[in-house]
């Protein structure tokens, strides 16, 4: 099948979160597969740096009259796929991040940015004589691609598949209507069936309503959002599109994601060597200055730091367990009250608690295999892709049951592999750290979860065949 895959940030060209990591190992995995891929995404700042010389450039004309859009076709050095860039450099070419400024304030014309983005992906899809490649489905990801499906539906040409894929619904890139009409898109698509949202226009919206299938990163989310308390506004569309959405729980890239091969930690192991994993977590204590005492348990954070993933409820149920003695090392950006909270905890115990605030790909890496434990109490989550990755490294898991952490990590049963906790509260929370350090005091308990957590087989061949399915059931 041709796929015309479409993102706003690909490892390793760019990212902020999981989506980067999804965009950048499923279509190598599709591809491993025989099938024919195709990347899109925006040329941002430093990318053309990042990949091959560029093969061929096509220009698109000035539709939005921000400056000329032009198509760069290339490919990834990495993987080698092929990929197509967007270049805009009024749009594209700024210094601070893909979505937000140096303050974390979004953009404000983010409407157009991601309006231009979507209409190329759309001009592609529909016009393969363009690129020489005629794409059998398009595949969008999040809002930020979801105007697509609604210029292509303004367009009322041959019908091309679409698939889009939710990655986060609290993120529905939705604008004041009076910024409509930059985006030249036809205004009998403003219905409540159409990208009306709460009276302002969504690109999440459109990449739904427009779609054929709807997929989201985990069964369980599947399920979540279509309840008023997930559902962030959009669960009675997605009832009404239900015949049409897929769980499909996202997968890991275990050439970047395992102990056995993993160039960036201190020292290598795996299953039948766990006893290395004790050097990586030394010299992450070391590396931080904090106590170099094996026998206590380390607590891990590799997080946005956002109401969603609940870590306000870490700072709180945290205290009783460092007066046990216990160590928190945290890695994460985002929300500045967080940040300031968390650097305040650091204060009162500087000898146990490590916060690290900005985006480390490298030292992610060193705390998944340096910590014992991962904390992650998220108020929603899609899939989750840390927990997948702590239990390859057998760093357990401490989730709260939501999304693709209830997908995921179990605390009972035979295959247990880590540690779960039903309510967002920090009673709930506390009483879950405590079950983790009796487990720990408890060598042989702890070695078991271990080699359960590290048996577990997330690897992308294991899902793109759900995939495949959902793609054959659009051609047919
Ligand atoms: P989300 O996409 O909601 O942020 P995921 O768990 O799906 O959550 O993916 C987060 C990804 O971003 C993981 O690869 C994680 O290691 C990475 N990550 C998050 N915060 C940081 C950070 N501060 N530094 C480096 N990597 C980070
Ligand atoms: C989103 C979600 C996260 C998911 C990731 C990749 O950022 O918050 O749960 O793992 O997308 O699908």
């Amino acid at each position: 099948m041709r796929i015309l895959f479409a993102a706003s940030e690909i490892y390793p060209l760019i990212k902020t979160g999981g989506l980067a990591d999804v965009a950048g190992a499923l279509p190598v995995a599709l591809r491993a597969k025989g099938h024919d891929v195709k990347l899109i995404m925006p040329a941002y700042k430093g990318i053309l740096e990042k990949v091959e010389p560029i093969h061929k450039k096509t220009n698109l004309g000035n539709p939005f009259g921000v400056g000329d859009l032009i198509l760069l076709e290339t490919r990834i050095i990495e993987n080698d796929t092929p990929i197509f860039l967007l270049q805009c450099q009024a749009l594209f070419e700024r210094d601070a991040g893909p979505y937000v400024d140096q303050d974390g304030i979004d953009y404000s014309d983010n409407h157009l940015r991601f309006g231009a983005f979507s209409w190329a992906i759309a001009m592609l899809a529909q016009h393969g004589h363009l690129i020489g490649w005629k794409a059998d489905i398009l595949h969008l990801n999040d809002w930020q691609t979801g105007f697509a499906a609604a210029y292509l539906k303004s367009w009322k040409m041959n019908h091309i598949p679409i698939i889009t894929t939710v990655h986060n619904l609290r993120y529905n890139g939705s604008f004041e209507m009076n910024k409509f009409p930059d985006m030249r898109l036809s205004g009998e698509l403003l219905s409540i069936h159409g990208l009306e949202f709460y009276g302002r226009f969504s690109g999440l919206k459109a990449g739904l309503v427009y779609a054929d299938a709807i997929t989201t990163v985990s069964p369980t989310y599947a399920k979540e959002i279509l309840t008023s308390d997930y559902g962030d506004g959009l669960d009675g569309t997605l009832r009404a599109m239900r015949y049409k959405l897929h769980g499909i729980l996202n997968g890991v890239d275990y050439e970047q994601w395992s102990p056995e091969k993993d160039k960036l930690i201190k020292q290598a192991y795996g299953v039948d060597s766990l006893e290395n994993k004790l050097t990586n977590k030394l010299a992450l204590l070391k590396e931080n200055n904090l106590s170099e005492d094996p026998s206590k348990l380390v607590f891990g954070v590799v997080s946005r730091l956002t109401e969603q993933k609940g870590l306000d409820l870490v700072l709180e149920a945290i205290p009783s367990l460092l007066q046990k003695g216990c160590r928190l090392i945290v890695l994460g950006s985002g929300d500045k009250a967080l940040e300031s909270a968390y650097l305040e905890l650091q204060q009162r115990y500087p000898e146990q608690v490590s916060i690290r605030i900005g985006y480390d790909e490298a030292y992610s890496h060193r705390l998944q295999a340096g910590v014992d434990a991962l904390l992650i109490p998220s108020r929603f989550e899609p899939c989750g892709l840390t927990q997948l990755y702590a239990l390859k490294y057998g760093t357990l898991p401490l989730v709260r049951k939501t999304g693709g952490l209830a997908d995921s990590v179990f605390e009972e049963g035979e295959h247990a592999n880590g540690f779960v906790f039903e309510h967002a509260n920090q009673a709930a929370l506390s009483d879950a750290l405590l079950r983790s350090l009796a487990c720990f005091e408890d060598i042989h308990a702890w070695r078991e979860k271990q080699r359960n957590a590290m048996a577990y087989d997330f690897s992308w061949e294991g899902t793109t065949e759900k995939w495949e399915q959902v793609y054959r059931g659009l051609l047919n």
